[in-house]
């Protein structure tokens, strides 16, 4: 780390980004098994929000790991670090008064709460796409989960690897088991309800 760093302030803030896009910027965190639906819904729900006139930008996971963190595997200690990277780069975004949604896996409860500290209270938005593993190797659209079975894959999350169970999240959708629209519906109500965006 260089120490001879000044950090400097810029002279339009987040506040007027806000003022001149009349929402809010804050993060959609969207967490949950591989095939839980995480990007699918980031997207029905960046299109409602787009429709309402919101600044938007959705991080897919597997789009990141094209660039960004095309460096990483799937390792804990790289799992941490492309969380680390996504909440920072998040963070850039609500700076620009941009509504960031990110459909990361980010199986451990420890790197959101890393995200989630490093934003105002109220900027970061929990979302838990609650489908159970069996649902996830069922639909299994990348074809992943039959190649984790037979060891294709070694540290694939839900079979060899670990995914912690959000504790307290804003918000919980059931995508193992409703439509795409119900649990749309169910976060822009949230947002809608919390004064987060245009009604
Ligand atoms: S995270 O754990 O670091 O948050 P991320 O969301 O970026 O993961 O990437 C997950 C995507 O990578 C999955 O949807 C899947 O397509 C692909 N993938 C490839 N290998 C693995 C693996 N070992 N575990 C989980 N997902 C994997």
């Amino acid at each position: 780390m260089d120490n001879n760093l000044v950090w400097h302030n810029a002279v339009v803030s987040r506040a007027m980004r806000q003022q001149k896009n009349h929402h809010k910027s804050f993060i959609l965190w969207f967490t949950g098994l591989s095939g839980a639906g995480k990007s699918t819904l980031a997207h029905r729900v960046e299109e409602i929000l787009y429709h309402k006139g919101c600044n938007t930008y959705v991080f897919d996971g597997d789009n990141v790991r094209h660039g960004l963190c095309a460096d990483l595997g799937f390792s804990d200690s790289d799992r941490h670090e492309n969380i680390r990277r996504i909440g920072e780069m998040s963070k850039l975004f609500i700076e620009a008064g941009v509504i960031a949604l990110t459909a990361f896996i980010s199986p451990f409860s420890s790197d959101r709460q890393v995200v989630r500290s490093l934003v105002e209270p109220g900027d970061f938005i929990e979302i838990f796409c609650d489908a159970p593993v069996a649902v996830c190797e069922s639909r299994d659209p990348k074809g992943l989960y039959k190649k984790a079975r037979i060891g294709q894959i070694q540290h694939f999350t839900g079979i060899s690897s670990p995914y912690e169970v959000p504790e307290n999240p804003e918000i919980i959708v059931p995508t193992g088991t409703e439509s795409l629209e119900f649990c749309a519906g169910k976060v822009v109500t949230f947002l809608a309800g919390n004064d987060m965006i245009p009604l």
